[in-house]
């Protein structure tokens, strides 16, 4: 690991995802048996900051766990990627949880009790103020207390240091956030609650940049990403071909490589062609961090750029699936 190079700090969520697999995800008042359970780290905060431990950058992450089981052992996992967890603290509630169902189709309904993420307040994150100071580059979510993040986009905003928010779970923000943060990063229905009322994904962007985001970029799974701000120009990008096995956390894998590819100079379109890459490669593995690719996944992959390609089947030809 590079350590001379500014760190990527990841302000956020850290939660054990507790995972069954079900033929359709329930509608108000079913039952469905599921066929399968399965415990996996996860949490936005902490995916994105092992998605750029894996990307080999160098990363700090700001949370929180309790002192239970589930925190020792996220804080371990975290550890054992390479993230920085000397700023995650110790409170006096449950780890974060998330109950996650994945349907046949490889899509997820999530329910986060967020725990010891509300504990991450603006007292605790001022008290971080000179290792966000020192930050190449911030990225955020929404799992921790929004008044947190309002506190962390001025903080960032006065220290010209990048913040990149995945507005997920998508809920109202605080007047004048949005002007404070460099690329947003909703999906399709975290952009339709920003930009209620737009009937498209142009009118979406604009709108999100009318509200003072430099840059938006709209994830859209297996149809690819739209990118627009700096430039005045929306860019498209297609998604890789894969099969996806479960798309939790693709759009973690996405933000960190996006975050990654910045701090390594490239530019946004490259960077979220990087991405693009990561998050195509997480969705072919289950669960939350352990689906996040790996640095010589990434380049092996990106050696070979044909979209047409099924990338499942020369990840599995290389055994790293
Ligand atoms: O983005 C995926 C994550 O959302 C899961 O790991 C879960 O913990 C929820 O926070």
């Amino acid at each position: 690991m590079q350590s001379d190079l500014r760190p990527i700090v990841v302000v956020g969520s850290i939660n054990m995802d507790l995972v069954s697999n079900v033929p359709h995800i329930p509608r108000v008042g079913e039952t469905v048996l599921g066929n399968h359970f399965q415990m996996y780290a996860g949490g936005k905060g902490a995916n994105q900051a092992v998605g750029v431990a894996r990307l080999e950058y160098p990363v700090k992450m700001i949370g929180m766990v309790g002192r239970d089981a589930f925190g020792k052992q996220l804080r371990e996992l975290l550890n054992k990627e390479g993230v920085d967890t000397t700023h995650i603290g110790e409170a006096a509630a449950a780890t974060g949880i998330a109950m996650i169902e994945v349907d046949a189709a490889a899509e997820n309904s999530i329910v986060v009790a967020q725990g010891a993420n509300l504990h991450l307040t603006p007292d605790v994150l001022r008290e971080k103020t000179n290792i966000l100071r020192a930050a190449g580059l911030v990225l955020a979510q929404l799992e921790i207390p929004i008044d947190t993040v309002e506190c962390l986009a001025k903080i960032c905003a006065e220290m010209h240091v990048p913040l990149i928010l995945d507005p997920a779970p998508a809920q109202a923000l605080p007047d004048g956030l949005l002007s404070a943060v460099t690329w947003l990063t909703p999906n399709e229905t975290e952009a339709q609650f920003y930009a209620k009322g737009t009937s498209s994904n142009e009118e979406m962007l604009a709108m999100l940049l009318r509200a003072g985001v430099q840059g938006v970029i709209l994830k859209r799974g297996a149809l690819g990403s739209v990118l627009a701000g700096y430039d005045g120009v929306p860019h498209y990008l297609s998604a890789h071909k894969v099969r996806a096995v479960d798309t939790t956390a693709a759009g973690d894998a996405f933000n960190a490589a996006f975050a990654v590819g910045l701090m390594q100079g490239y530019g946004p379109v490259e960077s979220a062609r990087f991405a693009t890459a990561a998050a195509a490669i997480s969705v072919t593995r289950a669960g939350a961090q352990p689906s996040l690719a790996t640095r010589k996944e990434m380049l092996l992959a990106l050696e070979r750029t044909n979209h047409d390609e099924n990338w499942s089947e020369m990840l599995e030809q290389h055994e790293m699936t």
